[in-house]
């Protein structure tokens, strides 16, 4: 019944927003931020992911980002992200904003898209603020270093306690303020910014669809729960 409700969610519209965090990669072996996956080396992955852990540590830090950065480059787009790219060719007007640094929702061909957090395969030098692609792996270098000026690289990732890009937010509630529905995918909604996104798309009278095996903070102010992984629900859903 609810498949058939978001089926037709989905048919009736024109303008839609799909909304991501780590779950919708979890099908391609990348392990979610919180949870199980989100460990390594007994560091939780919300104290890696600062800039206080950055300034006393860069080297601990860029080896946790080698990691992820292996992990990124063996993994394929899922069922999941294919039927994104799909969507993506048959709405006239559509975005996918995702928190995910991965990569995948490119990977998967969708060119409408807003990697709000950033993107793990993009540095910026500390020093000059060159921002560049970096997708040396391993590093030949730990910490790496700016090929222009010598001084420290950072991933280009916008970490806990961080400002998000200029120019970012406004572009998603640009786009938000209009839309007709929006798909809520693989997110635990512990982060406000992103659920700030989703609740101002549903007070604008955006239809919403939420894509979870679990609950979130969102599941209760969405119209449809699906609660099911997003690689095996969305080929459920995707009519074309
Ligand atoms: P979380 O790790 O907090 O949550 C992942 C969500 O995905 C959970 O709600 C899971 O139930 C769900 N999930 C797991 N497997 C799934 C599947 N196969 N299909 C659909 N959903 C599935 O990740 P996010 O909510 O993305 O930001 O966390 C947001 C941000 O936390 C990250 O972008 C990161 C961190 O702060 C930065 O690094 C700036």
């Amino acid at each position: 019944m609810k498949i058939e409700k978001a089926k037709e969610i989905l048919k009736n519209s024109k303008n839609v927003a799909v909304l991501t965090g780590a779950g919708i990669s979890a099908e391609s072996g990348i392990p979610t931020f919180r949870g199980e996956g989100g460990y390594w080396r007994n560091y939780r992955s919300e104290d890696l992911a600062t800039p206080e852990a950055f300034s006393r540590d860069p080297q601990l830090v860029w080896s946790w980002y080698e990691m992820r950065r292996g992990v990124c480059l063996n993994a394929q787009p899922n069922p999941g992200h294919k039927i994104i790219a799909e969507m993506e060719n048959y709405y006239p007007e559509f975005l996918v904003i995702t928190q995910n640094v991965d990569g995948l929702h490119a990977r998967a061909g969708n060119k409408k898209l807003l990697q709000i957090h950033g993107d793990i395969f993009t540095s910026r030098c500390t020093d000059c603020m060159t921002i560049e692609h970096f997708d040396e792996h391993p590093l030949s270098t730990n910490p790496p270093l700016c090929p222009s000026c010598g001084g420290l690289l950072r991933p280009h990732i916008v970490w806990f306690g961080e400002a998000y890009f200029p120019g970012m937010i406004d572009k998603c509630l640009n786009f938000l303020k209009s839309v007709d529905t929006i798909c809520i995918i693989g997110t635990s909604g512990q982060v406000s910014v992103p659920v700030q996104l989703a609740e101002y798309a549903i007070s604008q009278g955006a239809k919403s669809i939420e894509i979870n095996p679990s609950t979130s903070t969102l599941t209760e102010l969405v119209d449809i729960a699906l609660q099911a992984p997003a690689g095996e629900i969305l080929p459920k859903i995707w009519d074309k």
